[in-house]
């Protein structure tokens, strides 16, 4: 007997997530080759799936699990070991196990022997280390908080970002319920549990796009700067936490390790699904230094972030966003080259959560969109 995918249904207020399944009847610590076979063509097909009551799963089974799904990996990080450079603004959030130094430990609280851990305070990102303009203590003890930031889980620099993530909840604070504000005179807002992880689809970012921001999609390629989270070390973010505010705050090439021209990597703005073929939209927008549309490059920071904006903002509409109710053993495994994703809340001290997370460098890069891809999407003439 195999295990029973049930997709999500979305609630009325979240009539746009198309995306999403849990399965409540599989044992990741004795899956079958035949049943791996079919959890891989699941994650690919609904982006998040979220394995119940896994609590049990080590590090070296989650470890194990995620270089599965990509057997060609290059048994790294995802972001390598830049990632701990303590200026990066990666460091702040997550640190290896001790005995499985590929899985990542984050959460908020005091952690004492845990997996080779033997006393480390944790705190779970807050918007207010990231964004320009942040909440109040009032309105975060008023049960208001943001998305901290929206991204894919990838280095963006010398390495190819990870195909998926396995992100593994342990232990979860007390359930209390938050509203996220969006800040961007749009008055949306969400509300969702206490330290959710925020999920939107690239490909529904895709389909909801006009046409011709469809065609602009497609002709335009995106790089990435060079050691992208040293380089916006010091800039903040929007209040939608999509993206970073232009204030000139970015880190000229003089205050940067030295770059190897060659590790710099430019993608393409929309990437093929390699299971069911279709069309994602996927861009880390905090990361991106320069658009190139049409073969020619934008060559402004602030006009390449307002093309960006436009083109992802109506993807984090509240519709869009699935913000996964978490509980105590929940494996969740994304597709990472398909969605973006946000931590979000306001933890205070007491709230305590334990997590694992894991994903591996890539081989390989993003498939492409082929004009054969797109033929369906082009804008007659
Ligand atoms: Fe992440």
């Amino acid at each position: 007997m195999t295990f029973t995918i049930e997709p999500i249904i979305p609630t009325e207020k979240q009539s746009g997530v198309d995306f999403g399944a849990i399965i409540n009847d599989l044992d990741l610590e004795t899956i079958t080759p035949e049943d791996f076979d079919k959890l891989f063509e699941a994650v690919y097909t609904y982006q998040v799936i979220v394995v119940r009551n896994q609590g049990h799963v080590t590090p070296k089974t989650q470890y194990e699990l995620t270089k599965r799904f990509d057997p060609k990996n290059i048994d790294e990080y995802g972001h390598g070991g830049m990632h701990r450079a303590t200026e990066s603004i990666i460091a702040r959030d997550i640190s290896p196990l001790p005995i499985q130094p590929q899985v990542q430990l984050l959460g908020n609280g005091v952690v004492k022997n845990h997996c080779g851990v033997e006393e480390k305070k944790l705190t779970h990102p807050s918007h207010t280390v990231f964004h320009k303009e942040i909440l109040t203590k009032e309105q975060m003890d008023a049960g208001y908080t943001r998305f901290y930031r929206w991204h894919m889980d990838a280095a963006l620099y010398r390495l190819n970002p990870p195909k998926v993530t396995t992100l593994f909840g342990i232990k979860n604070p007390e359930s209390r319920r938050e509203i996220v504000r969006y800040d961007d005179g749009s008055n949306d807002e969400i509300e969702v549990q206490l330290g959710t992880t925020a999920f939107i689809s690239g490909q529904r970012a895709f389909e909801i796009l006009p046409p011709e921001m469809k065609e602009l999609a497609f002709k335009t390629q995106v790089k990435y700067a060079a050691h992208p989270y040293l380089w916006i070390s010091k800039a903040k973010a929007h209040s939608t936490g999509l993206g970073m505010v232009s204030e000139g705050k970015e880190l000229s090439k003089d205050e940067l390790p030295e770059i190897n021209e060659a590790d710099i990597k430019i993608y393409p703005m929309l990437w093929k699904n390699p299971v069911t073929n279709k069309i994602h939209l996927q861009v880390h927008p905090a990361a991106v230094e320069d658009l190139i549309i049409d073969g020619k490059p934008v060559g402004d920071l602030k006009k390449v972030r307002e093309i960006l904006y436009e083109l992802q903002r109506p993807s984090i509409s509240p519709e869009n966003v699935l913000a996964h109710e978490w509980r105590d053993g929940d494996f969740v495994i994304f597709h990472n080259r398909g969605l973006l994703h946000s931590v979000v809340g306001s933890l205070k001290e007491d709230d305590f959560r334990l997590f694992h997370q894991c994903n591996i460098a890539s081989a390989d890069g993003p498939l492409p969109v082929t004009e054969e891809d797109f033929a369906p999407y082009k804008i007659a003439v």
